[in-house]
């Protein structure tokens, strides 16, 4: 029995049971290849392994720079982009009260965190220089290449607003930079300029790092228990070792979903009926766009959170192009409760409901919507996990980076490039290198240059 179950009973309508059999051998021969090919260290699959070899000096060093955090800062700005950023943002919305940055210092024990560098807005930067302003703060830049263009810009302003603020020494002690434990730009500006640093594992590329000190170090700020983080993605990694089909979810999800795509089921749906899952989507959504989507081939994965978007997309799902199927996380135990009383005039005629939970209302709501999409020609995976902790968060990413990897062989595309992201930042650059003339970029608004 898994930690987490995958039922797939309401997607087989869809295909022969006899299609999951044929799958077995081949999954099991790419599970092989992954082992073999992860003992040379050379790949990109120290993620496979890391979760329990995690217990070094740098994990301890994140800890103790993370209680130093937690002691001198009302605010961590975490600096990064793509799969430097969303892991993180993933684990703090999830794991964290649904309004954390909201909340006063004295009931969240911790500093609020705010994310730069994962875009080229100047109003949101503007403003998060307006929010930082008379606050404490610590800045933690989070780049693999070390050279990605959003993350350098945020570095660059934020780096003089700390400066300006507490003088260059102190400056330098408030900055964290998480990046290749050897190479780039960033760990040559560390060295030159004597910032603390963690590094990345040359073997995990960015949207397989989560669970390493980029977003291991900010979570920590953040007050949550890394040690339980690890400790799921290694549990992950100890049952999805097993070789049979019908019992390792992870085969059953990257299995289903390739069956499913060869029928034309070409878009995914990740749905969770818990708002905190929202960036949890937006990581699951980039890791495997940019693992599957090349060479004309991959599934497109796309987000819903319901019951908000069943008023919205939920039309769509259930009568639009027939093109879709939909993968749905649902939490067996909420993490907070609230029963439904009873009106004396009930004039909202919800006393049919007194005593019931919001979440019982809510499970029904799940189990109505996947009836109904499945009726309607939707495929539907339901993901079952126990509840919101830092343990069911390490594994589901685990599961999820696992699941991912097999279905991209099973493919046929390489999970660990992504050339395509290459295309923009060629034109953008050539753009930006051409000689600029007065009337171009005209500043209308007062503009502040760092
Ligand atoms: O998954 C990936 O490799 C990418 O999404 C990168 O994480 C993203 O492009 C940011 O790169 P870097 O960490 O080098 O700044």
């Amino acid at each position: 029995m898994s930690y987490i179950k995958l039922d797939y009973s309401k997607a087989t309508p869809f295909f022969g049971n006899f299609e999951m059999g044929f799958l077995q051998d081949v999954i099991s021969s790419i599970h092989t290849n992954l082992l073999k090919e992860s003992e040379d260290k050379k790949g990109s699959l120290g993620w496979l392994h890391l979760p329990g070899t995690h217990k070094n000096e740098e994990y301890e060093k994140i800890k103790i720079e993370a209680a130093k955090v937690r002691g001198n800062s009302e605010i961590l700005l975490v600096i990064g982009i793509g799969g430097s950023y969303l892991g993180t943002r993933a684990g703090i919305e999830l794991l964290n009260h649904s309004f954390h940055n909201y909340l006063t210092q004295e009931t969240r024990l911790s500093p609020q965190v705010f994310f730069v560098g994962t875009n080229l807005s100047s109003t949101y930067i503007s403003d998060l220089i307006e929010l930082l302003k008379g606050k404490d703060f610590s800045i933690n830049v989070v780049s693999k290449s070390g050279s990605s263009l959003e993350t350098a810009i945020g570095f660059r302003i934020f780096k003089k607003i700390l400066a300006d603020k507490y003088g260059e020494e102190e400056a330098k002690s408030r900055i964290y930079i998480t990046t290749d434990y050897q190479k780039g730009t960033l760990k040559l500006a560390a060295i030159e300029e004597g910032y603390k640093t963690f590094g990345i594992p040359e073997d995990i590329g960015g949207r397989f790092s989560v669970l390493t000190s980029v977003g291991l170090f900010p979570m920590a700020v953040s007050g949550i228990c890394i040690d339980k983080v690890l400790d799921g993605a290694n549990t992950a990694k100890m049952e999805l070792a097993q070789r049979d089909i019908n019992r390792n979810p992870a085969y059953q999800y990257a299995a289903v979903r390739n069956i499913l795509y060869n029928k034309g089921k070409t878009i995914e749906i990740l749905a969770s009926f818990e708002p905190k899952f929202h960036y949890f989507s937006e990581w699951w959504k980039q890791l495997f766009a940019e693992s599957e989507g090349k060479e004309g081939m991959g599934i497109f994965p796309s987000a819903a959170m319901y019951s908000t978007d069943l008023h919205s997309i939920g039309q769509y799902i259930q009568e639009g192009r027939r093109d879709l199927f939909e993968t749905v996380i649902q939490i067996e135990k909420s993490e907070k409760e609230i029963t439904m009383g009873t009106e004396p005039k009930n004039l909202d005629g919800l006393n049919y409901l007194s005593g019931k939970t919001v979440s019982f209302i809510n499970e029904k709501a799940l189990l109505g919507t996947v009836d109904a999409h499945m009726n309607g020609g939707v495929p539907n995976l339901v993901i079952r996990v126990p509840d919101i902790c830092p343990f069911s968060f390490g594994y589901l990413v685990y599961f999820f980076q696992f699941a991912c990897v097999i279905s991209s062989h099973i493919l046929g595309v390489n999970p660990f490039n992504q050339p395509g992201v290459e295309a923009y930042k060629n034109s953008m650059y050539s753009l930006l290198r051409q000689p600029q003339k007065l009337s171009e970029n005209s500043v209308t608004t007062q503009a502040i240059t760092y």
